[in-house]
């Protein structure tokens, strides 16, 4: 009786909660229905456009309801003033949303985001995210155009800096977890965000790895690589999406209905707004499907794209075109519905400013920082260590030699897209292993060199100094401006004569530890046998420094695993570790099977590979149920045994393999992933759940299902070596 009551109680208060967002929902659009009944067409194509920066002219054109957003707008302050124009100058007083690019931290800058992603930990992403979210909010910003949740096969492309890496599986787990930690539980909290998913779609996919160049993909590949992301994130409740600058097999992602209207709008019933990417409209006149502005406004809008980033696109000309039939209003009541909605949920209209008072103590605040430090020493990948030469000994060494244009730079640390991270914030790796080792060690730094010139005038000096020393710890990589946005490379080895530095340190034989600053997998194959350990620290924010003297002296194991794949050469890619066999995989011993006849087929270091400074054995791996219905599970357990001497986090990885399918199949996919803690000689074991529908693919007849038949599980601690086994789907019902 008594548990009765209880099911009864909890089931009518998630009624409540239930009918109560829905009443709040069904309020919402009896007040956006209102309103928009009141605008004049200009009024409803000023909401549909947003500029960047503010000046008297946009100050007038808020008054007059012709702005509806703003980006790149810095300050409590600012953004107040401006939002008091809107809201009590204006006719109808309907509020700005003003955007930024808080892509990884507002002024407590994190790891960039393919950092951060390495880290596996998507609840630490989530917390930073959060934070991203406070600091940024309490500044008076509304909206992020984050998480970027493009895929990157090619790390010649420049934004692969900027999103999760590689995999669908892993991309979607990090996109949810940004979505929720922007917006929070509720986006009329005045301390989160408004995130954005971006660049829908397909962006990654550019030829040549050159940015905003030509993306031509199967629809099969569009569905099952480079859109799961998105839907991950309108699933986790994102409010906004932002279209992309390039094409998709002929059609401009910003005006492509297929992507924006019949699958963003249709199959997922996606109910917040779109906005383009900056101009994004006005270049379909380059793209060379607009005659002029006017027709790309018209392309845009039709497509399902609602507002206009810096396009002058949607302007008081379509009346005209409303007025002779050729453009529907009601596409333009459909855009302004959904950014009114979305101001709304934003608590715009009751609460359009924010309290000035509350950035000063939240903006780089202790625990911010604490969580920085945390999630940078969580992204720093292992790659090399031989004969154990990390964690440095301490006790045992006298002089380490700093070497590196990167070793004491404070800007690479910040990376791309470093929003109001500020230099004098940045902790270099020189003074996070000065904060460490105190007076413990002698560290002497020389430059050496810088990361793009070719001067090779400060060698000697370098080498001088690598002569005094027991060990030579070499900081080098990219600077922040070589990654991010228009920054494709088409040669991804060490910029500059840094690997000339090297090998001519090296040749003084001292043991030589590499530590990567980059925003992209470089080709390492001409270094890599010259170092004893290699440290993929990347770009990891203000507490960059710090984190890699945690991992140098071994005050944190590293416990991070590649999210891109590393190739030998430029040459290999696109290369990426969910291929497809073909049918002739590479053997190495039969000449006619697909390779390189001058560089092995395989990658320098795998998608999921990363170091410990202590060992996991596998082993005991057990599938439940080995014969599943569609609707099942898959279980299956594997033992994880830390036979080190140092307590260590394992990413755990599960990967399938469809055996034979209507249509060809990857040679295996990740399913899932587990952080778990071991403590020095503990064992666990570690269970997966993966419910049959996650194997589901796009079919001969592009139908989305699971298909009986054969299929093996492989658990490991990357995406090359691990335990398997085999289990069948034998029905579909
Ligand atoms: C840029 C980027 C986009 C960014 C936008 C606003 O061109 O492509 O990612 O959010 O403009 O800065």
């Amino acid at each position: 009786m008594k548990s009765t009551f209880k099911f009864l109680v909890t089931l009518a208060f998630i009624i409540t909660i239930i009918l109560g967002q829905h009443l709040k929902d069904v309020e919402i659009e009896v007040k956006v229905n209102d309103l928009l009944h009141q605008m004049t067409f200009a009024e409803k194509v000023g909401q549909m456009t947003q500029f960047s920066g503010t000046n008297k002219r946009y100050e007038q054109m808020i008054r007059e309801g012709k702005i509806g957003s703003l980006l790149n707008v810095i300050g409590a302050e600012e953004n107040n003033r401006l939002q008091k124009i809107a809201v009590e100058e204006s006719r109808l007083g309907i509020p700005l949303v003003i955007g930024l690019d808080v892509i990884h931290g507002y002024r407590t800058i994190f790891p960039i985001p393919l950092a951060a992603s390495a880290s596996w930990d998507t609840v630490l992403i989530r917390k930073a995210a959060e934070i991203a979210a406070k600091e940024a909010a309490s500044a008076g910003i509304h909206w992020t155009f984050a998480p970027m949740v493009d895929i990157a096969r090619d790390a010649r492309w420049g934004r692969i800096a900027e999103g999760a890496g590689e995999d669908p599986f892993l991309g979607s787990a990090m996109a949810r977890a940004q979505v929720l930690g922007f917006q929070g539980k509720s986006l009329a909290d005045p301390l989160t965000l408004l995130a954005c998913g971006k660049h829908f779609v397909a962006y990654g996919g550019a030829e040549g790895g050159r940015d905003y160049n030509t993306v031509d993909i199967s629809e099969r590949t569009l569905r099952e690589i480079y859109l799961p992301l998105f839907k991950a994130a309108v699933d986790a409740g994102v409010g906004t999406l932002m279209s992309a600058f390039n094409e998709i097999g002929g059609v401009p992602a910003s005006a492509n209905q297929f992507t924006l209207q019949t699958i963003l709008k249709g199959e997922w019933g996606f109910d917040g707004f779109v906005v383009s990417d900056w101009n994004s409209i006005g270049e379909l006149v380059a793209h060379g499907i607009a005659k002029d502005r006017l027709e790309a406004g018209v392309k845009g809008l039709t497509a399902g794209v609602d507002m206009d980033m810096e396009g002058r696109c949607y302007t008081i000309d379509m009346e005209a075109l409303v007025a002779d039939g050729t453009l529907s209003e009601e596409l333009i009541n459909d855009a302004v519905r959904r950014i009114l909605r979305i101001k709304f949920k934003l608590g715009l209209f009751e609460h359009p400013y924010i309290d000035e008072s509350i950035q000063k103590e939240l903006i780089l605040h202790q625990d911010h920082i604490q969580t920085a430090l945390e999630l940078a020493r969580e992204s720093i990948v292992l790659l090399k260590n031989k004969r154990d030469i990390l964690p440095l000994n301490r006790k045992e060494l006298n002089t380490i030699a700093l070497i590196g244009p990167l070793a004491d730079d404070k800007d690479a640390p910040l990376g791309t897209w470093r929003c109001q991270g500020k230099q004098e914030d940045v902790v270099t790796v020189y003074e996070g292993l000065k904060n460490k080792l105190g007076d413990e060690v002698k560290i002497i730094y020389a430059k050496g060199c810088d990361v793009k010139n070719n001067s090779r005038t400060e060698f000697n000096k370098a080498i001088k100094v690598v002569r005094k020393a027991d060990i030579v710890v070499m900081v080098m990589g990219e600077s922040a401006d070589m990654s991010g946005e228009a920054a494709s490379r088409a040669d991804l080895s060490l910029p500059g004569v840094q690997a000339e530095l090297l090998n001519a340190i090296a040749e003084t034989n001292k043991p030589v530890v590499l530590v990567l600053m980059n925003g992209r997998p470089l080709t390492l194959s001409n270094v890599e046998s010259k170092v004893t350990a290699i440290v993929e620290a990347w770009h990891l924010g203000i507490q960059h420094g710090n984190a890699v003297a945690d991992v140098l002296v071994g005050d944190y194991n590293p416990s991070g695993k590649l999210t891109a794949t590393f190739p030998r050469s430029v040459g290999q890619i696109p290369i990426y570790y969910n291929h497809k066999n073909s049918g002739r995989p590479n053997n190495p011993s039969d000449k006619f099977t697909s390779k390189y006849i001058d560089l092995p087929s395989s990658p320098l270091y795998p998608f999921g590979y990363g170091l410990s400074y202590t060992k996991f054995k596998y082993s005991d791996i057990k599938v439940l149920n080995n014969r599943l219905l569609s609707s099942d599970e898959l279980v299956v357990s594997v033992n994880v045994k830390n036979v080190g001497k140092r307590d260590g986090d394992e990413v755990v990885q599960l990967y399938i393999r469809d055996m034979v399918g209507s249509v060809t199949r990857p040679v295996k996919e990740l399913k899932g992933f587990q952080r778990v803690a071991l403590e020095a000689g503990e064992q666990k074991t570690v269970q997966f759940r993966v419910p049959v529908q996650e194997l589901r693919f796009y079919d001969s007849d592009m139908k989305y299902t699971v298909e009986p038949g054969d299929f093996s599980v492989m658990i490991g601690g990357n995406s090359v070596e691990g335990l398997t086994a085999n289990f069948k789907v034998i029905s579909l019902k």
